[in-house]
C-alpha cells in the first residue's frame, strides 16, 4: 500500500519507519531540507531520531504533494501548532478516498480546536482516524513492545490502518470514543509538565507522584466526560497508559519543559531553547478556559498553570496539593 506522512520529526519518522519495515511504500514530507536529504541518502534522521538506521522503503520529500498524491492512508505527524499552516494550502490535493490518521496531540491556540477537529475542518469529506496511547517514538523505533488505540467512526478504516501498522512488537486496539481518546493524549501533556517540575526540583517522593498522577487522571476523566467523552476511556491506553508513559519518559517534550521551568528559565527562554512551547502549554490554557466555562473544578491543572506562569513556586504547588486534597476528603466525610 502507498502511505504518506506529513512531518518526519521524532514521531513521524518512527511511525513511517515502522510502516516501511512492514513492507509498505512510504513517502514523507518534511519541513527541514537537511532531514530530507539525510533520510534519502543515508537512511538516517540524526536530528529527530538519532542512532536509528531507517528502512530504505522510507523516502522523504520536500514537496508536500508527493507525500499526498495517490496515498491511500496519510499520517499527520507535525505538532498541532503547524497543522493548519502546513495543510491549509493543499486541501484540494488530498483525494476524498484517502484515510487521514492524526498523531498530533494538541489544541490550536487561535481556534480552540483540537488537532483532530482541525484536521476534520480542513478535510471534511475525508475519513479520519485518531491514533493515541503510550507510544514514545524513540521506543517504537527500537522495536519495543507498544500498544496504541485507533479511534474513528468506521471500524473498516481502523482495520485498514491496523493492517499496515501491526507487527510482532506493535499492536493497535480499537475505540469508538474519538473524543475520549484524543482528550486523554491532550490533557496528559499538562500534567507531564508538573512531573518535569518535580524532577527539576529533585522532588522524588513516589508517594507524592502516585497521588499526583491519580488525581491528574481523575481530573482528566471529569473534564473529558463533560466534553462528551466516555469516562472509562481515560482508564485505558490513551488516558492512564499515556499519562504513565509521558511521566516516566525522559523523551517527553512536556516533561522537559517542566524541568526547564524548575531550573529557572522563563517561557521566552524555553521557547527559544525548544523551538516552540510544548503542546501542554496551549492545552492547559484552553482546557482551563473550558473548565471555567463549564464549572468543572481542575485544581491541579489550575495550580500548575500558576507555577508555569511564575505566579508561585513548585513547593507551594505541593503544599496546596496536600491542603486541597485533605480538605476535599474531610468535606466528603462530613456530608
Ligand atoms: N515524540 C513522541 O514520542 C510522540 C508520541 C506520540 C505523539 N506525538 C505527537 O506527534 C506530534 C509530533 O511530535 P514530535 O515529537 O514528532 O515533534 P518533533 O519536534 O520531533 O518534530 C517536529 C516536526 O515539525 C516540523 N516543523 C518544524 N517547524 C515547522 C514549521 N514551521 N512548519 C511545519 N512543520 C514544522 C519538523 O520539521 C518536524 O517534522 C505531536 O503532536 C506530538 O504530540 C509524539
Amino acid at each position: 500500500m502507498k502511505v504518506g506522512f506529513v512531518g518526519l520529526g521524532n514521531m513521524g519518522t518512527a511511525m513511517a519507519n515502522l510502516i516501511a519495515s512492514n513492507g509498505h511504500a512510504v513517502t514523507g514530507w518534511e519541513h527541514d531540507g537537511d532531514v530530507v536529504e539525510e533520510i534519502n541518502v543515508g537512511h538516517r534522521n540524526s536530528r529527530y531520531l538519532p542512532g536509528i538506521v531507517l528502512n530504505p522503503e522510507l523516502r522523504a520529500t520536500a514537496e508536500l504533494s508527493e507525500a499526498l498524491e495517490d496515498s491511500e492512508v496519510v499520517f499527520i505527524a507535525v505538532p498541532s501548532a503547524f497543522i493548519s499552516k502546513t495543510l491549509g494550502t493543499v486541501r484540494d490535493e488530498v483525494s476524498e478516498e484517502t484515510i487521514l490518521v492524526n498523531l498530533a496531540k494538541g489544541i490550536d491556540r487561535d481556534t480552540g480546536l483540537t488537532s483532530f477537529q482541525t484536521l476534520l475542518s480542513l478535510f471534511p469529506r475525508n475519513r479520519a482516524v485518531m491514533l493515541s496511547g503510550p507510544s514514545i517514538a524513540n521506543e517504537v523505533s527500537r522495536m519495543m513492545p507498544t500498544v496504541v488505540v485507533l479511534a474513528g467512526k468506521d471500524r473498516r478504516d481502523l482495520t485498514v490502518v491496523s493492517r499496515i501498522m501491526d507487527n510482532g512488537y506493535f499492536r493497535t486496539r480499537f475505540s469508538d470514543d474519538g473524543t475520549g481518546v484524543e482528550l486523554g493524549g491532550i490533557m496528559k501533556n499538562i500534567y507531564a509538565i508538573g512531573l518535569g517540575m518535580f524532577d527539576g526540583k529533585e522532588i522524588r517522593s513516589v508517594n507524592f507522584r502516585s497521588a499526583y498522577l491519580t488525581m491528574a487522571l481523575e481530573e482528566m476523566a471529569e473534564m473529558g466526560t463533560r466534553l462528551g467523552a466516555r469516562r472509562e476511556t481515560f482508564f485505558y491506553l490513551s488516558g492512564l497508559g499515556d499519562l504513565i508513559a509521558t511521566s516516566l519518559s525522559e523523551h517527553s517534550h512536556n516533561r522537559r519543559m517542566g524541568e526547564l521551568l524548575a531550573g529557572g528559565l522563563n517561557l521566552e527562554e524555553i521557547r527559544r531553547r525548544m523551538g516552540i512551547l510544548p503542546e501542554g502549554y496551549n492545552a492547559a490554557q484552553s482546557i482551563l478556559y473550558l473548565a471555567e466555562k463549564l464549572h468543572v473544578p481542575m485544581p491541579l491543572a489550575k495550580n500548575l498553570w500558576d507555577v508555569i506562569n511564575g505566579r508561585f513556586e513548585v513547593e507551594k504547588f505541593i503544599s496546596l496539593f496536600i491542603k486541597d486534597f485533605i480538605e476535599e476528603e474531610q468535606a466528603g466525610e462530613e456530608t
